[in-house]
């Protein structure tokens, strides 16, 4: 089915000039850039983003890095685009990514992993939500 996901170009990709392999990527493979913001976390925001994972060993590494330079937000559009979407980053850790994928090409540790994308459905609709609370693409008056 058509499904919209949450993408984040992480600050490590950002710094490494990779935005526009990596979007080739998504668009080669069927997925559309249906929203996009460039933005600087501030630890708050961060935080927020992360919720789930506070209280885990690795919470301050992750917002500490999420929160160390730009990021770019997106929206992906496709057919099965959340799935997709992780077949194209590869796994989570990027030791354990299959070669080809974008982790296993621009990821330089479990925390600095290159891309975020939405795990499920309802996690896809908060997060869309969080960064896009006007609505993905909002008309300019
Ligand atoms: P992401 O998909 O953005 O969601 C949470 C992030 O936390 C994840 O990517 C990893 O970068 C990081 N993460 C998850 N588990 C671990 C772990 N065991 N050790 C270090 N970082 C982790």
């Amino acid at each position: 089915a058509e499904q919209t996901t949450l993408s984040i170009i992480k600050p490590n990709a950002v710094a490494k000039n990779a935005i526009g392999a990596i979007c080739n990527r998504f668009e080669q493979a069927g997925l559309r850039i249906v929203a996009a913001r460039m933005l600087h976390m501030s630890l708050e925001q961060a935080s927020a983003f992360y919720a789930e994972h506070q209280g885990k060993p690795f919470f301050d590494e992750l917002v500490g890095f999420m929160t160390s330079g730009p990021v770019l937000v997106m929206v992906l559009e496709g057919e099965d685009a959340i799935a997709k979407n992780r077949e194209l980053m590869g796994a989570t850790n990027p030791a354990k990514a299959e070669p080809g994928t974008i982790r296993a090409d621009f990821a330089d540790s479990f925390t600095e992993n290159a891309v975020h994308g939405s795990d499920a459905p309802e996690t896809a609709e908060r997060e869309i939500g969080f960064f896009f609370p006007d609505g993905i693409c909002p008309r300019t008056q």
